[in-house]
């Protein structure tokens, strides 16, 4: 009981497994006394009665006997042929009141027969129990079998037989049809709750698939954010560290080009005085010697060449310069909260940096629009410009375009309360089958080592989810793809 009870709870199961009380007979015979004979049985009349007629003694053998005159609680309902047995029984499903068990007699003529009969209504009531009456001389055993098959359904009961027998069997086989039926709603009650049991699992399974899924994109996300970070932090490290180099290095080429431009007032001077030398001996030899030396060293080239060299070696310092401070400015690797920042500064920043991954493919164009200051983590900000910058250089490549042909053009501009990015390109487009596949993480169309198809979801994520943007794209195959990315200005209240 405690068992059951227990499956009961974990199951969820409320379903009531009581068969319904239904204490029905049908008794099927064609001779109307052994009807009236049966109804007095279970009233318990026939007892003493007495005086059975040659068919009903050869029925029920003896009368029976005073004591056992015991009542049976039944329902009686009668049939004198198969065929109407079977009409009962059918209609007693319909009705919702089934028989629970038949006495049927063998010999029925004109009709069908006791077995004929039984198989029919099987049928169409597999858990009717059916007792049938039969005489010696009627099927032998074997042919009944035959016919009916192997069944815990029926009973064969040999004529004569007395009332104790017709109560006891009556009485038995009642139960043993709702026990029965007990067992196949417990059974379609269980199967019902294993169903549901099942589909709940089934649910909670998929779900946790699909947090499953999340975590791992969230990790690979978190570990590539991470791995951007470290980078960023040791750009901004190395760049710190070349800063103090290059300002001394500027500082002392500044110098020197101010020492040079005094010695070559010096130098000036001196070729002036040697011009006024006497031609004396003396002073011819010491002409002489000072000219072969200026020739040695080609002093009029070095005029010419020094302050070029000087010109070249203060652009290149400030070229490093600048690529010095956009590397420290790119990753802004203590830049953790959300402040005000100067995106159209932040994209020129950004396109120093990956200077290398485009100058061979395309130039670049610039449409700077007068937007206000962003809300924003610039330095992710900055990651998702990369990545479209990177991306436009390769489908550039892609195209197979020369790099005079080759255009990546950066737009900016205000519209209410958003300020929107646009990075296109002339490359080759993205095609139609892949359009909703690019910010899947992992989609990738590039060769191991070029791209690990992360960039787009990372940017999708940092974009929309972490600054309460948009990241949308339109592309035309063989004339080129645009990005567009759209930020609050005033930031994302997550
Ligand atoms: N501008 C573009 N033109 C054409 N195809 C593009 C463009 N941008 C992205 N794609 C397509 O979308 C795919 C996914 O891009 P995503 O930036 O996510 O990954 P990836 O560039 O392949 O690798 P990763 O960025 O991780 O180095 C690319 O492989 C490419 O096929
Ligand atoms: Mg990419």
């Amino acid at each position: 009981m405690l068992e059951r009870t227990a499956a009961a709870v974990d199951l969820g199961c409320t379903a009531d497994f009581e068969a319904p009380r239904n204490r029905r007979i049908l008794v099927v015979d064609d001779n109307p006394a052994i009807h009236e004979d049966f109804q007095k049985i279970f009233r318990g009349s026939l007892a003493g009665a007495g005086d059975l007629s040659e068919t009903e003694a050869a029925f029920f053998g003896e009368a029976p006997s005073p004591e056992t005159g015991a009542t049976v609680d039944v329902e009686m309902d009668s049939a004198f042929q198969g065929e109407e047995a079977l009409q009962r029984v059918v209609a007693a499903l319909a009705e919702n009141r089934p028989y629970a068990m038949a006495f049927m007699d063998v010999r029925m003529p004109p009709g069908w027969d006791g077995i004929e009969t039984a198989v029919r209504i099987w049928q169409r009531d597999p858990h009717l129990q059916i007792v049938l009456c039969t005489a010696y001389s009627d099927y032998s055993w074997e042919s009944m079998r035959a016919q009916l098959g192997r069944t815990d359904r029926l009973v064969i009961l040999k004529k004569p037989f007395d009332t104790v027998e017709a109560l006891q069997l009556a009485d038995s086989l009642i139960e043993k049809w709702r026990t029965s039926r007990q067992a196949t709603l417990k059974m379609s009650a269980l199967e019902q709750a294993v169903r549901r049991r099942t589909r709940e699992l089934e649910e909670v399974n998929q779900s946790l698939q699909a947090e499953i899924r999340g975590r791992k994109l969230l990790e690979s996300q978190l570990v590539q954010a991470q791995k951007l970070e470290s980078i960023g932090q040791l750009a901004a490290g190395i760049a710190h560290e070349i800063n103090t180099p290059i300002q001394y290095i500027g500082d002392s080429v500044e110098f020197l080009r101010s020492a040079v431009s005094s010695i070559e007032q010096v130098v000036g001077e001196y070729r002036q005085a040697l011009d006024s030398l006497p031609e004396s001996d003396s002073g011819g030899t010491l002409r002489a010697r000072l000219v072969a030396a200026e020739e040695a060293a080609e002093l009029p080239f070095l005029h010419a060449e020094i302050p070029r060299a000087f010109e070249r070696t203060q652009q290149g310092i400030a070229h490093v310069s600048k690529i010095v401070r956009a590397m420290k400015e790119f990753s802004f690797p203590d830049a953790r909260e959300q402040s005000y920042s100067d995106v159209n500064h932040a994209l020129q920043t950004t396109l120093v940096v990956a200077r290398n991954e485009y100058k061979h493919v395309a130039r670049i164009e610039t449409h700077f629009g007068d937007i206000p200051e962003v809300k924003c983590n610039i330095s992710e900000l900055n990651q998702v410009f990369l990545n479209l910058i990177v991306n436009a250089a390769h489908a550039i490549q892609e195209s197979g375009k020369c790099a005079a042909a080759g255009v990546i053009s950066v737009r900016t501009l205000a519209a209410e309360g958003l300020v929107e990015i646009e990075i296109g390109d002339n490359g080759c487009g993205i095609p139609a089958e892949n359009r909703n596949k690019v910010f899947d993480p992992f989609f990738t169309t590039k060769p191991v080592g070029r791209g690990t198809g992360q960039g787009l979801s990372i940017a999708y994520a940092t974009v929309v989810q972490k600054h309460g943007g948009t990241l949308s794209f339109e592309s035309e195959m063989g004339r080129g793809t645009t990005f567009r990315v759209r930020v609050p200005q005033e930031g994302y209240a997550s």
